[in-house]
């Protein structure tokens, strides 16, 4: 269906995705760009996804602190973490598509988590425009693992256009509210119903990004989990729109970051083209964050020794 796809080792990350001639997601040209604008546009992102809290957690009666990266919290596993890490990459195909596993081990302590981990991300792409991730890993240690992948939509071809003219349908009633500017979880997960966060019948995203509901203004537009009403691989769980494209997200995760690039006039260059305020959209599936003070959002543990899968499918849609 005429798209190419391109991954590169740094971070395990998807690079660019073309379609008809157009880049649907954000990417740099060099790891230098990446280093230096945005080390998780892309990525894949590790060893946990989020904030954790003041980086506490409880690991098999065991308290841990995990580094503290940004302000008290530790968000997504630390400053050095999977996505600035050069992974090993062996490349394989099938009859109709191709794919990448990378590879990467992670030495206990690092950032503070326990457990020697060996992580398996695999990207595949097949003729009819879907790209698949897979995480595969164990530890040797009980530890706490929720991975995902950071990759930015923006189905205008270019960062310097809104993605607040796209439709958004999502399979979730409810949705994790923010505690403050400090983006840790408020406590409670709420539903949507007659909020700017009810995407069950698709909508307008520019609808939800202009509300003055105080969930919106805090962050400046949307950077919070959805709970899946059924998190099962074969449902489609979010579909995002513009025109005669979309991107259809399937998940086993039982929920979905969605950031919508609320980076303000702080936005970098994007293949020469500067990222306006909302000029992305993140779906990353994982355990929502949050769960050390809300545990019905899930476990993040992973005991010794215990194998760990998930997948993730992003569809491309024409017409
Ligand atoms: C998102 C997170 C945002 C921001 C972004 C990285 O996952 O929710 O608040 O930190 O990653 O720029």
């Amino acid at each position: 269906m005429g798209s190419t796809i391109s991954f590169t080792d740094f971070g395990a990350r998807i690079v660019d995705w073309v379609v008809d001639g157009k880049s649907i997601v954000l990417g740099f040209d060099s790891v230098e760009e990446y280093m230096t604008k945005d080390i998780y546009t892309g990525a894949t992102i590790g060893r946990t996804s989020g904030r954790i809290k003041e980086g506490l957690v409880e690991i098999s009666g065991k308290t841990v602190q995990l580094e503290q990266n940004e302000r008290r919290q530790n968000l997504h596993g630390g400053a050095e973490n999977f996505a600035s890490k050069t992974w090993n990459i062996e490349i394989f195909d099938g009859p109709d598509f191709a794919g990448i596993h990378f590879d990467l081990t992670s030495l206990a302590g690092e950032n503070g988590y326990p457990g020697n981990m060996k992580i398996r991300v695999t990207h595949t792409f097949d003729e009819n425009g879907k790209w698949t991730v897979s995480y595969e890993a164990s530890s040797d240690t009980d530890t706490i693992f929720n991975p995902t992948n950071h990759v930015y939509f923006n189905l205008n071809g270019t960062a310097s256009q809104s993605i607040d003219n796209h439709r958004l349908r999502l399979s979730a009633s409810h949705f994790v509210p923010l505690l403050d500017h400090t983006q840790v979880v408020r406590g409670e997960i709420s539903k949507v119903g007659d909020t700017a966060f009810d995407f069950r019948t698709e909508k307008n995203l520019k609808e939800a990004l202009k509300s003055d509901e105080e969930q919106i203004t805090m962050v400046g537009g949307i950077d919070h989990p959805f709970v899946l009403d059924v998190p099962e691989l074969d449902i489609e769980q979010a579909r995002l729109s513009l025109d005669d494209l979309s991107i259809s997200v399937y998940t086993d995760r039982p929920a979905i970051v969605i950031f919508t690039a609320n980076f303000g006039d702080r936005g970098v260059e994007y293949r020469g083209q500067r990222q306006v305020h909302h000029g992305g959209i993140t779906f990353e599936t994982q355990v929502s964050p949050g769960s050390q003070q809300i545990p019905e959002l899930g476990d993040i543990t992973l005991k010794a020794d215990q194998p760990y899968q998930s997948t993730t499918v992003y569809q491309l849609n024409k017409g």
